[in-house]
């Protein structure tokens, strides 16, 4: 049993995902995603999201995020996002890197933008010569646990598309905001006025593979040349393409993200007798409040998880993914219980 509990990137891929890569590694396919995987993960997308989609397999969710930006942006664009999204504190500059554009972030409760809120930041981003306002990044499931539903997401959508800016979503956990809302995945997307999303498949199961998916044919053309560009169009695009496809098939991505958010569920109602929990856990990370010794303790004992200052003193994340066991979170719950009755 693992203890782990840092982060969805520390598990391994599922079985069926690697399995499908070794299918893809038999005779000769096109090259830099014309084989014919890369074509049914489109057609795959086109079904799943009920509209004729593009869609470019990406290494990284990093990578994935610059890029999508980089086409809703001019160079001297401003970027609303939330304060604590991952393009604006985990990415090195990333998205302002590929398309020159400025980060402006926003304040809210949650990890959660407010239509209000971003209205308010690009008057104000108006009123200067910083930058203008160009787009606005929204990520869900947010850095902070917590889910925007499709009536949140088309409000915050509605807010920028009156100002005339561009909609990217980071969804790194998309999969688990389509758990969490049980919403069609077209109803978190384009419906609500998403022009890009960043579909995230690495954190949930896949080896190294994360897709940008596309609901604006016309910017096909310019995404394609700034992805090969930058390196980011791998020749043997076939092996992004095996993962994405078995990720996709079957429902494993929402298989999977059920798992996950169920096992966090079920984290956070062990914990709360016991200590305090800082935000909703509507998807697969709890944050929660030990006390010095506590985490000192857990951590002797081989569990593993990260500080999280940005949400006060003492507050660790506690993420669970596809691989996490009912055991694992037992287990962890356990150790709290029996640590904290000691006291
Ligand atoms: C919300 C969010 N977006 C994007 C990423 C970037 O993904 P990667 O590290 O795979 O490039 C992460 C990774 O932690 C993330 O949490």
């Amino acid at each position: 049993v693992t203890r782990d509990f840092r982060s969805d990137n520390v598990l391994p891929a599922a079985p069926e995902i690697v399995d499908a890569v070794v299918r893809a590694n038999a005779g000769s396919m096109t090259s830099y995603g014309g084989d014919e995987l890369t074509v049914r993960v489109r057609e795959r997308c086109c079904e799943i999201f009920e509209t004729e989609v593009e869609v470019f397999p990406i290494l990284s969710g990093i990578a994935g995020n610059a890029l999508a930006i980089s086409v809703l942006t001019p160079p001297w664009g401003a970027v609303f996002c939330h304060a604590e999204a991952h393009i604006e504190r985990e990415e090195l500059g990333a998205a302002s890197f590929y398309s020159g554009a400025k980060l402006v972030p926003v304040g809210g409760a949650g990890g959660k933008l407010q239509p209000e809120a971003v209205t308010a930041a690009l008057a104000s981003a108006r009123k200067t010569d910083m930058a203008v306002p160009a787009c606005v990044s929204i990520t869900n499931a947010t850095e902070a646990g917590t889910v925007y539903s499709a009536a949140e997401l088309r409000a915050l959508c509605d807010a920028a598309r009156a100002a005339n800016l561009r909609v990217h979503m980071d969804g790194a956990r998309f999969a688990n905001a389509v758990a969490a809302t049980g919403a069609a995945p077209a109803e978190l997307s384009w419906r609500a006025g998403v022009d890009v999303l960043t579909f995230g498949a690495t954190k949930n199961g896949a080896m190294t593979a994360d897709m940008i998916v596309l609901f604006r044919k016309e910017l096909a053309p310019e995404l394609g040349i700034r992805i090969h560009r930058s390196g980011h169009r791998p020749s043997k695009m076939r092996f992004l393409s095996a993962q994405l496809e078995a990720y996709l098939k079957d429902d494993l991505w929402l298989r999977h993200a059920r798992h996950s958010n169920a096992t966090a569920a079920r984290l956070a109602a062990g914990l709360a007798p016991h200590v305090e929990l800082l935000q909703r856990v509507d998807a697969n990370i709890v944050f929660a409040r030990f006390p010095p010794a506590l985490a000192a303790a857990l951590r002797g004992e081989g569990f593993q998880f990260f500080d999280w200052g940005i949400f006060g003193e003492d507050v660790y994340r506690l993420v669970c993914g596809f691989a996490t066991t009912e055991e694992e979170v037992e287990g962890l719950v356990e150790a709290v219980r029996g640590k904290m009755n000691k006291r």
